[in-house]
């Protein structure tokens, strides 16, 4: 019995009973026992090719690749330098960036920099493509303050979801100049993703199901790798970078038995650390996560992540699934590291003079129509014009039927609210998720890099059918 591989949609019952049976131990879908374990393993970093300080050059292609994303069973996937998910694009505050890129794909295609705030033509927006078989450079500078994990992916209008689901993303670290958060949690990646296949490790086509509701594979991977044991020693600290590059799914993670303390979000470290007890990420969203290996010598945890329905009261709803085992070495515990209790200064964006600007959110899911204020995306039509240095507040109004996370390129936000309910700590946020029925505001200011910029919901199939405006920044 493959205990991930349940049909949906699915009766709570029989789902209850098999993930009894399955005790709810993870088996990679192709096995009906029990799983090898697979070592932990980040995607490899970018090969830096400039030798000198605060300039970071870099190959990217995109291309047709042959990889068994499911053990043993090699496929035909699309991959960023042949790797499931991409190699790391590894970077700190302050430097100057260029990629080289090459569409080897048979198709148009582009590199999206997901929360990097680059300019408008280095973006890698629906309007800007490579043709099949070109190059481009894409450059760009990290600011300063501009610290935090980010992620690459495709952008081609219509052909986002198919080129993300059969496998081009990648993780981009940026390093902080000065980092507050001690070294002894060692950094560490975590890119999830999921996906759904044939019995014979093919890719699944996307179904109308997935169109309404975005895909939510049941196999979901981290760094590519299914249930991957980490191992680490008693009292050890990590600093988790935890990306979610699903095209759908929100993954609610704990760590039953451990402290979760989040440092930050998408943009970067909050002021201060939170503790949580599960944490909460819808499509594209990212944290920072300080955890310690406090556990028994000897014992090991499960990263769980228990599926969200997403404002849906019928439909996909998978099973709780095991994203990683931290495997906690035999020998005595060392005392573990302290969290910090502070991190660094977050400055605020007063929403004081600011104009709002309301997007509202309707479908038709039956008919696939999604829209934001009544529209379609026109890559023609600037939906909103703004001027450059202007502070502008934008409420997120969800008339839809499910939630819909929403995403704004090149201008990092602070949430104000959510419906009504003022944010707790001051973030810098590049995706926030509206629940159905629900409103959210943020502040944002766009202090520089003039040009079109997009915004969209950011479950991949709902953006590719029009849930995406444009601003036009003079
Ligand atoms: Cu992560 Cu417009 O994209
Ligand atoms: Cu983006
Ligand atoms: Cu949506």
């Amino acid at each position: 019995m493959a205990c991930r591989r349940l049909p949906i949609p699915w009766i709570p019952l029989v789902a209850a009973l098999l993930m009894a049976a399955c005790d709810r131990q993870p088996l990679t879908p192709t096995a009906s026992g029990s799983a090898t374990p697979v070592a932990f393993a980040e995607p490899p970093v970018l090969a830096n090719k400039w030798a000198a300080a605060h300039v970071v050059e870099v190959d990217l292609a995109a291309a047709p690749a042959k990889l068994a994303l499911l053990p043993g069973k090699p496929a035909d996937v699309l991959a960023y330098n042949g790797g499931h998910p991409g190699p790391t694009l590894d970077v700190a505050e302050g430097d100057h960036v260029v990629v080289h890129f090459t569409n080897r794909l048979g198709e148009p295609t582009n590199v999206h920099w997901h929360g990097m705030h680059v300019p408008a033509d280095q973006d890698g927006g629906p309007m800007d493509l490579v043709a099949p078989g070109a190059s481009r450079d894409y450059a760009f500078d990290v600011p300063a303050g501009g610290a935090g994990t980010f992620w690459y992916h495709p952008h081609p209008h219509g052909a986002t979801a198919s080129q993300v689901g059969r496998g081009l993303f990648g993780a981009i670290r940026v390093r902080a100049a000065a980092d507050p958060v001690p070294a002894a949690f060692q950094d560490t990646l975590l890119v999830l993703s999921d996906n759904r296949f044939r019995a014979d490790g093919t890719i699944a086509p996307e179904t109308h199901m997935d169109k309404m509701m975005g895909r939510e594979g049941d196999v979901v991977f981290v760094n590519g790798q299914l249930n991957p044991t980490l191992a680490v020693h008693a009292g050890e600290g990590r600093r988790l970078r935890i990306v979610n590059a699903s095209a759908a799914r929100t993954h609610r993670l704990s760590l039953p038995g451990y402290e979760l303390v989040q440092i930050g979000t998408d943009g970067g470290l909050f002021e201060r650390p939170i503790a949580r007890d599960e944490l909460v990420l819808a499509p594209a969203e990212r944290a920072e996560v300080l955890v310690r290996a406090t556990g028994q010598p000897g014992s090991a945890a499960t990263l769980v992540s228990t599926p969200d329905r997403r404002g849906m009261t019928v439909g996909a709803q998978g099973m709780p699934a095991t994203l990683l085992t931290l495997a906690i070495g035999a020998e005595p515990s060392q005392e573990p590291p302290p969290f910090p209790s502070t991190l660094r200064p977050v400055r605020p964006l007063s929403a004081e003079k600011a104009t709002t600007h309301t997007i509202t959110f309707t479908e038709d899911h039956l008919t696939l129509d999604f829209r934001l204020d009544g529209r379609k995306f026109d890559p023609a039509r600037p939906d909103i014009r703004a001027k450059l240095g202007a502070t502008e507040v934008w409420k997120l109004v969800n008339q839809g039927d499910m939630d819909h996370p929403f995403h704004l390129h090149g201008f990092p936000f602070q949430v104000l609210d959510r419906n009504g309910v003022p944010e707790p700590f001051r973030t810098w946020k590049d995706t926030v998720n509206v629940p159905k029925d629900q409103a959210v505001r943020f502040v944002v200011r766009y202090d520089d890099y003039p040009g079109p910029r997009v915004y969209h919901c950011h479950v991949l199939e709902h953006e590719d059918q029009g849930m995406m405006g444009l601003l036009q920044i003079e």
